[in-house]
């Protein structure tokens, strides 16, 4: 079963996420050095590798699942000089100084991080980048109707607002299976988070779930009462999307001063 999802179900994922996702923006990976944060069985990084001529693509994960890519795939990432898989968290890798990335990828990965651990790797994302680099992120958010892939263990969508994650998780823990955490922002921490770091907004995109005329009325209104305080865009956000570019400052400026020496102001 497990071989089933390894090999079929994700990299067919991986595919789906590029071609929904990713190709909505104007990426320009030839000669780019690219992170992958939270790049799992290192897919992306292969289909990146194979379509583009990236100068160095970084995956990054803190569980090592690519090393098991080569037995199953026979892909051996080793065999290219411009592919890493560093292990760990974000915050605690080194990346040489003279390699600042052009772009970091990241999907379906922050909302498995608390706050505190999330401000602490998006601070280091954003030293990572070059200034104009970006971050892309696919958010999941709690609010989504299968968050943290409840619906392998129960065939109820919900659950764990319904029933509380807590509960969810020690009843799971009597079963020895690890129940994962999923941290409670909604669209609009996460936008003050990425603007208290120093990112700007430059698309984002909010995909709505729940529909107030649609079956799942009654679970909107309980979500209506339990969580009273937050807005209804908010409840009923599933996933959102987000281009973020780290900003160019004033001091910065010589570093695209080769582009304005060489730009013939004439034709403009
Ligand atoms: C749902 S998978 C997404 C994988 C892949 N990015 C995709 O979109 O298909 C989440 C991945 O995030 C990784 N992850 C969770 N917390 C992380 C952290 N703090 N730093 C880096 N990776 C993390 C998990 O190990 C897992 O591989």
């Amino acid at each position: 079963m497990l071989d089933y999802f390894e090999q079929e179900i994700f990299p067919r994922k991986t595919l789906e996420l590029w071609e929904n996702i990713y190709t909505k923006y104007c990426l320009e990976f030839d000669k780019a050095v690219i992170l992958d944060w939270g790049c799992h069985w290192g897919y992306l990084i292969k289909h990146i590798q194979e379509t583009f001529s990236p100068s160095l693509l970084i995956g990054n994960d803190i569980n090592e699942y690519w090393s098991k890519l080569q037995k199953k795939h026979g892909w051996d990432y080793k065999k290219s000089n411009n592919i890493r898989f560093t292990l760990g968290e974000l915050n605690d890798i080194e990346i040489p100084s003279h390699r600042k990335l052009d772009y970091i990828l990241c999907s379906y990965t922050l909302q498995y991080m608390h706050v505190e651990q999330l401000c602490m790797n998006l601070k280091q994302a954003y030293s990572l980048l070059k200034p104009g680099g970006m971050l892309i992120c696919c958010i999941q958010l709690y609010g989504s109707c299968n968050n943290n892939d409840n619906t392998q263990w129960f065939n109820l969508s919900y659950l764990h607002i319904i029933t509380g994650s807590r509960k969810i998780s020690k009843f799971l823990k009597n079963k020895g299976i690890s129940y994962p955490y999923i941290n409670y922002l909604t669209p609009s921490s996460y936008f003050a988070i990425f603007a208290q770091i120093g990112f700007e907004v430059l698309n984002y995109d909010l995909k709505m779930s729940l529909s107030k005329d649609n079956y799942e009325k009654d679970y909107y209104e309980y979500l209506q009462t339990e969580k009273s305080w937050t807005s209804d865009e908010e409840l009923m956000c599933n996933e959102m999307f987000v281009q973020l570019v780290k900003p160019i400052e004033a001091n910065e400026l010589e570093i695209i001063a080769p582009i304005i020496r060489t730009t013939n102001w004439d034709i403009l």
